[in-house]
């Protein structure tokens, strides 16, 4: 039995750490069924899967994973994460001539070749009378501004130093590219936050439940960003995000509930299953 007003959550699956490419499709696809398999709830799934970025870094891996979920629901949402953006290999970088955004833009094609995926990207859909809106997002490097006062060009010195996506992501970032590929997402945002009871992005909007080490750490500015005139305009609404490794389910001070159910890498061991979000 599936409810209507409850969806299914999960992201950062990053596939490829979980079933190594494999060039025997047959076998391949037996290890995600089987990886998929261990993800779905005891309970029985809702007929929506949200799933909030970083599927892996192999397109045709990823479609396989979708098709996997597809046993289970008729309806999947995906927003890209920054990993969905790595071109990882010089075979990569050869395929998609040194793009990210071409690789993006093929997993959207192969994502929605299959019946009931839908990609969101600064759009929304309407499912069961529930509004589901979202974008990729990105980080805008506030948290180190506001919380540790540094400046915008000590936080881009930090990034290329601590970030995978520095050296992953084609063309490369400069400090001003990334700032606006962090304006063009958040604008997408804006454009659907109010139609939505439901926001996917891959990034937070809100860094109030970082605690110990990482509130020091410059490092989690490219983990968050200031959303904080976003959620004076989500109250009641739910946000899902992911990005970070860490699951949490809270009430923003705004009246906005902010949920993370990340797998992450096998070795954080999270022992993530996709979780049943009741609306
Ligand atoms: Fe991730």
């Amino acid at each position: 039995m599936t409810v209507a007003s409850s969806f299914d959550l999960i992201s950062d699956i990053h596939l490829d750490f979980w079933v190594r490419m494999n060039n025997n499709e047959v076998k391949q696809r037996r290890n995600i069924d089987r990886l998929v398999d261990s993800l779905i709830p005891p309970d029985h799934p809702s007929s929506t899967l949200v799933i909030a970025g970083d599927l892996g870094h192999y397109n045709v891996q990823n479609q396989q994973l979708l098709i996997s979920f597809k046993r289970f629901y008729d309806k999947i949402l995906i927003v890209f994460g920054n990993h969905d953006l790595y071109l990882v290999s010089n075979g990569q970088r050869r395929k998609y001539s040194s793009d990210s955004m071409k690789r993006r833009g093929e997993m959207k094609q192969l994502a929605e070749q299959l019946e009931g995926v839908v990609c969101l990207d600064g759009t929304t859909i309407c499912i069961d009378g529930v509004t589901y809106g979202g974008t990729a997002s990105w980080y805008d490097c506030s948290f180190g501004i506001q919380t540790l006062n540094m400046s915008q060009s000590q936080l881009y010195e930090e990034w290329k130093k601590s970030m995978n996506d520095a050296n992953l992501i084609y063309p490369r970032f400069t400090q001003s590219t990334l700032m606006d590929f962090f304006n063009h997402e958040y604008e997408k945002l804006e454009a659907v936050i109010d139609e939505s009871q439901v926001i996917i992005s891959h990034v937070s909007p809100d860094w109030s439940h970082v605690g110990g080490k990482h509130l020091i750490d410059p490092v989690t500015s490219f983990y968050y960003f200031d959303g904080s005139s976003l959620l004076t305009r989500a109250k009641g609404k739910v946000w899902c995000f992911g990005h970070i490794h860490t699951k949490v389910d809270y009430l923003h001070s705004d009246g906005c509930r902010l949920i993370n159910n990340a797998l992450g890498y096998p070795d954080e061991r999270t022992g993530t299953k996709i979780r049943t979000i009741q609306l």
